[in-house]
């Protein structure tokens, strides 16, 4: 049985224009991907801003529709389900959401924020639920008072918990985390980063990983999925993507991660001189003749690698 399969998924944003503001082009923002994820692994993507990562989080929960492919969950289709089916399987995929200022209703007590999951799955009386909201506060490490507060009133670490708080309410199987600490300080970063992990192993759970930052995909991620312009360019193991990089993309995004130690400093500049010097003179090797990205090839039993 698969966990979570997605298969040759596209999804494409109409753009509009003209005085009937009609459809006159698409932006290919997923652009057939396949990825797999077992279940209790972190599954990393990665990619830079605008290479389809969010959308492709959002499709898997059904925010987005997909124009074709399937997703496949524990042996169900997903994307061939009607919308009240779906929502049964919707308890069991939460999203911890990119920007945790905006993704909060500031309007909202955190109670309301935390229990409205539990209120559109489960009926509950108004103690049992403040009782499950404060079980879930204490999970997260907030004090049970916090179910009085607004958004505002709280750090942007404090913040990010509430929102894996309510991400944990169902008792969810899979975790969508969409840069689920980018917008905090790095000192925080850690903190809600191990938080994560000590939370994966309890609850069992499995996590879809998204960032761009690859020290933090280093950290927490069993196998990496490498994303550029809507296509997979690479997917392996962490060790695979870190020490046998292969596609000049992955190579390229490697070779950016800042050195802070000095005598490897220079190595990796000269890392970094010959990765875009092979970017320059072998760029077609990586690319078809209209500059669109292969698709995957294995190259062992778990690396593959766009290459024609
Ligand atoms: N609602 C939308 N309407 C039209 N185009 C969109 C919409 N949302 C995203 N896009 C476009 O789709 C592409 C992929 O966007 P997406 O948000 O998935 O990228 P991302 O990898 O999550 O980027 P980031 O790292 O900045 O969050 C981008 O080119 C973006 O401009
Ligand atoms: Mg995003």
């Amino acid at each position: 049985m698969t966990f979570l399969k997605v298969e040759n998924l596209k999804v494409y944003y109409p753009v509009r224009g003209g005085f009937f503001r009609r459809v006159i082009d698409h932006v290919k923002a997923v652009d057939d991907i396949t990825f797999e994820l077992k279940e209790g692994e972190t599954y990393g993507l990665v990619g830079e801003s605008g290479c389809g990562k969010t959308t492709t989080g959002r499709t898997i929960i059904g925010l987005n529709r997909p124009i074709a492919g399937k997703i496949f969950f524990n042996d169900i289709e997903l994307t061939k389900l009607k919308r009240r089916d779906f929502y049964q399987y919707r308890k069991d995929i939460q999203m911890i959401f990119q920007d945790p200022y905006s993704s909060l209703n500031p309007r909202k007590r955190v109670l309301d924020i935390i229990a409205e999951p539990i209120r559109n799955f489960e009926k509950l009386s108004p103690n049992e639920e403040k009782t499950k909201v404060m079980d879930v506060l204490e999970k997260v490490g907030l004090s049970p008072e916090s179910i009085y507060k607004y958004p505002h009133e709280f750090s942007g670490g404090q913040r990010q918990r509430i929102g894996i708080a309510r991400a944990l309410t169902l008792n969810p199987k899979l975790i969508i985390a969409d840069e689920p600490v980018s917008a905090l300080d790095v000192s925080v970063q850690a903190q809600v980063l191990n938080f994560m992990k000590d939370i994966q192993k309890e609850f069992n759970l499995t996590y879809l990983f998204i960032s761009h930052d690859l020290g933090i995909i280093r950290h927490m991620c069993d196998r990496i999925g490498i994303m550029y312009r809507g296509r997979l360019v690479e997917e392996g193991t962490k060790d695979e993507i870190f020490e046998y990089p292969q596609h000049i993309y992955t190579k390229r995004l490697l070779s950016s991660i800042p050195q802070m130690n000095p005598e490897e400093r220079i190595q990796h500049m000269a890392f970094r001189r010959k990765v875009n010097e092979e970017f320059k003179n072998n760029y077609d090797k990586y690319f078809d003749a209209e500059g669109k990205i292969f698709d995957l090839k294995p190259i062992s039993e778990t690396h593959s690698v766009a290459l024609p």
